[in-house]
């Protein structure tokens, strides 16, 4: 902390502009780990390395890893083997979440992922003393409607969903819910963003690497702290506008 004023200070006096700097400054020596090297957890590993934090990314199957960021430690766990969670964990300051069933038969259904993986997870995050955890969840969670689309064709994802982010409140672990509309893959910080409480009932999509934005962002914003929020992108929306948002939504 000392260490960012020292370079804010020196910046200021040369009339420098160094936001990044000093968010590298403050994360350096800090190890996230990413659970999931999915669509949305390949480009959130590059936007932490590049705010400078030490990133350790978790799949279920290092031969099967995608193309992940050079330097970047690859460890194997899967959260429905609570035994695979600790080693993982070992040395690590926050955790972000980006898993998601990815079938509808046990082991690979929402229930067993969704809200029991993601249970076991937070439970040994918190068990391991990370300081933050974020979990990427989806707009509508806590629809328990089996018509629902979503529900219907996943397994009652979206009902499953909330019962992981429920656990994870009551787990102890300090931690922010963000759960984002329809996800693209797009470069990040294009285009403005629109975030609310949970229930904002939004509609829209948005780019996973602007989700990785807000997500890295909640790790160290203590106006995030606590917080569930659900997130689009919205056209015209000045472009880190939504930065601003977190102090005003309220814990649930
Ligand atoms: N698609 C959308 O429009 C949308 C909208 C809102 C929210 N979401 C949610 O956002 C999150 C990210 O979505 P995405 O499309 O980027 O995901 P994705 O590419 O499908 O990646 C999901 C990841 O979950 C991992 N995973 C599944 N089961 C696991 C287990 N038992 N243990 C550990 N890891 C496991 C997968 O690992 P493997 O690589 O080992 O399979 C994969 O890396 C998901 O929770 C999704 O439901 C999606």
């Amino acid at each position: 902390m000392r260490l960012m004023k020292f370079v804010a200070t020196v910046a200021a006096a040369m009339g420098l502009v160094v936001t990044s700097m000093a968010t590298s400054a403050y994360a350096a020596g800090e190890t996230v780990l990413v659970v999931g090297g999915g669509k949305s957890g390949l480009p959130l590993v590059k936007i932490l390395k590049e705010q400078g934090y030490k990133v350790r990314l978790s799949v279920r199957d290092k031969s099967k890893a995608g193309d992940v960021e050079p330097g970047t430690e690859i460890v194997e766990a899967d959260v429905t083997k609570a035994d695979t969670l600790p080693a993982a964990l070992k040395g690590v300051t926050y955790v972000i979440s980006t898993i998601g069933a990815g079938g509808v038969e046990p082991p690979n259904n929402a229930e067993s992922v969704d809200y029991k993986g993601v249970a076991a997870l937070a439970d040994a995050s918190k068990k391991a003393g990370v300081k933050h955890f974020v979990l990427m969840s989806s707009i509508n969670a806590g629809d328990d409607n089996p018509e629902t689309f979503l529900n219907k064709r996943f397994g009652m994802v979206l009902m499953w969903k909330a019962r992981g982010e429920e656990h994870l409140r009551k787990s102890g672990v300090p931690y922010t819910v963000v759960r984002p509309g329809g996800l693209q893959n797009c470069d990040p910080g294009k285009i403005g963003l629109k975030m609310g409480p949970a229930e904002s009932k939004y509609m829209g999509r948005i780019c996973r690497s602007d989700v990785g934005l807000v997500m890295t962002d909640a790790l160290t914003n203590k106006d995030a702290a606590g917080k569930t929020v659900e997130v689009i992108a919205e056209e015209g929306a000045p472009l880190t506008a939504w930065k601003s948002a977190w102090a005003g939504i309220k814990t649930p």
